[in-house]
């Protein structure tokens, strides 16, 4: 579903040389057994490298895992199901005119609050300001957490969306 070129260049934007993601359909809500899975399969891989950081994510066809050595977010959403009206709610309106979509924007936000979980974690999302998007390709767009110094986070950290043909993907990683 991820080619290793795809995998690069998240590691290469994301400035993390140990990302590690896996996806799978059997990991989906679709499947009563999916959290157990997904959260077996990430007990099994740090069980190899315990020192690793980890998040989880789930949309009702697929879910994802990602591990890596810095503190990380991951969030994933089936793209038609992600409306401005629901975005709008949790962003300000110059996030929403900055964002390359909606969904886009929705990830970007998700995946920053669960890598802010080691830090001061803010109850809502909609307390995390994003921008600074750049276009790398027709796939991927990186995004920074312009408000990062409000969570003692240690660092800006790095950001980055892609589309996959149905779905939309967002990272954010506390990396140098
Ligand atoms: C907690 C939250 C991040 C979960 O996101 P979601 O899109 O509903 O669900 P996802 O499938 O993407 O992620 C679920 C995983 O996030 C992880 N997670 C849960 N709470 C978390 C937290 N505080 N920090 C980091 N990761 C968290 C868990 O591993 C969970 O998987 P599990 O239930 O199998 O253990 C989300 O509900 C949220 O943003 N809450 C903050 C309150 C808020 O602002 N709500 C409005 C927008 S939803």
């Amino acid at each position: 579903m991820l080619s290793l070129t795809a995998l690069e260049s998240f590691r290469r934007h994301l400035k993390v040389s140990d990302l590690n993601l896996q996806i799978s359909e059997d990991w989906g809500s679709n499947n009563p057994q999916h959290r157990e899975l997904i959260h077996q399969h990430r007990a099994t891989l740090l069980e190899k490298t315990p020192d690793l950081n980890s998040s989880i994510s789930h949309t009702h066809d697929l879910g994802i895992v990602a591990l890596c050595s810095a503190p990380i977010g991951v969030d994933i959403e089936k793209t038609s199901r992600v409306h401005s009206d629901v975005v709008r709610r949790i962003a300000s309106a110059e996030e929403m005119q900055q964002a390359p979509s909606p969904a886009a924007l929705w990830c970007a936000k998700e995946a920053s609050f669960k890598a802010l979980r080691d830090f001061a974690q803010p109850s809502v999302v909609s307390a995390i300001s994003i921008g600074n998007w750049t276009k790398i390709d027709s796939h991927t767009e990186t995004f920074a957490l312009l408000n990062f110094h409000n969570f003692s986070a240690p660092l800006a950290g790095h950001g980055l969306v892609f589309q996959l043909t149905n779905h939309t993907l967002g990272f954010f990683i506390f990396s140098a």
